[in-house]
């Protein structure tokens, strides 16, 4: 029996399998709104086997975007049009989580394959972006401090995003607190100065994480998971890490998260990231046992033995996985029939099954 395909539930939603598809920015909208390429991307690992396909991070305010080209969920045309997705995801077997973000210092950057990298000017329609503290990423316009308003404006925008998500027909909410936007901006100490109530101690860091938990679950009630991805650890010295990547997560914990999606490394350039096969399991395993938490891992994970031996270990409760599937959009498909596991193939593609 593969433990990858078998179902995972959390709280009233149980997915087929274990084997998900991570959040990748597509940078191709509109003004924040979905085009017909994220329809069709998305769609086609529900087809190709996914359990849950992650949408990537999407702003819940238009400076809260990592680029000019990055999803939204801060206006109800926005919302509309992710729902036909969701539908697609759904008609193919598999459920639809989306990751809500706030880019913070790295708002405002031209996307991978624009002829500039960095920051965008202002005269090229660049904005000024906003951070716990007025220290730039290396190389990156310097961002503002965030007064209390602005904090309260940040927390008020993804319970917003949160509830349009769920009009829109998704199963879960992920929120991002990894990868070196805001939350983890916050969380870590080579970013965050604060000397108020949302800096200094790990409880200082981590409040503002905390309060956008509380208020995305007070929004989308007790029936919806909620997952909070974290970079457990910065890869640089005097920085968030392991020990306090557990903490956090048993706080997440008892603040209504479900799982705690493991990820690490994007809060400053200078890290310094040992990339091999897996090289963020033991992560996952740590906090899911420092934290006592369900976790699940990603990372370099390209294989479906490699996945199941993740799962046998008890390192993680699921896996995601991103560039495989684009590589192979029916990676679920194909992991399944390495690993003996029955499951349902799309009626079309029946004859393409066994021969
Ligand atoms: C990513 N990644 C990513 N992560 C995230 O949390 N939100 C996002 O929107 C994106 N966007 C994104 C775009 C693209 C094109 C890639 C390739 C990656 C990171 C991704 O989710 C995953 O964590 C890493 O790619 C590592 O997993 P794989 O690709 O080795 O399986």
């Amino acid at each position: 029996m593969s433990i990858l395909f078998s179902e995972a539930t959390f709280r009233s939603l149980t997915v087929r399998n274990r084997l998900w598809v991570s959040p990748m920015c597509m940078y191709s909208a509109v003004d924040g709104v979905v085009q017909e390429w994220h329809h069709t991307h998305l769609a086609q690992f529900a087809s190709g086997g996914a359990g849950l396909v992650v949408a990537e991070a999407t702003a819940v305010v238009p400076e809260g975007r990592i680029s000019p080209r990055d999803t939204g969920l801060w206006n109800d045309e926005q919302r509309d049009a992710w729902a036909p997705i969701v539908q697609a995801i759904h008609e193919r077997g598999a459920h639809a989580g989306i990751q809500l973000a706030h880019a913070g210092r790295k708002a405002s950057t031209w996307w991978p394959w624009a002829e500039r990298h960095g920051s965008i000017p202002a005269e090229d329609g660049g904005w000024t972006t906003s951070a716990p503290s007025a220290i730039a990423f290396e190389g990156f316009a310097a961002p503002v401090a965030l007064d209390a308003s602005g904090i309260d404006a940040v927390v008020a925008a993804f319970a917003a995003a949160a509830r349009r998500a769920i009009d829109a027909g998704f199963d879960v909410v992920e929120i991002h607190a990894a990868h070196g936007y805001l939350l983890h901006q916050f969380l870590s100490p080579l970013s965050n100065e604060r000397t108020d109530e949302y800096g200094g101690s790990l409880e200082g860091r981590a409040r503002l994480l905390l309060r956008v938990l509380d208020a995305v679950r007070a929004e989308v009630g007790d029936a919806v998971p909620v997952f909070v991805r974290i970079s457990a650890t910065d890869h640089a010295e005097g920085g968030f890490d392991a020990a306090e990547a557990s903490i956090v997560s048993a706080w997440a914990s008892e603040h209504g998260a479900d799982l705690i999606d493991v990820s690490s490394g994007g809060l400053v350039a200078h890290q310094s990231i040992d990339v091999f096969p897996g090289y963020q399991v033991g992560l996952a395993a740590d906090v899911r046992r420092g934290g006592r938490i369900p976790t699940s891992a990603v990372g370099l994970i390209t294989a479906a033995e490699q996945a199941e031996q993740v799962l046998v270990d008890g390192a993680a409760d699921a896996i995601f996985v991103g560039r495989e599937w684009l590589r192979d959009p029916h990676f679920g498909l194909r992991a399944a029939h390495v690993l003996g596991a029955q499951v349902r193939w799309p009626e079309q593609y029946l004859r393409a099954r066994w021969h």
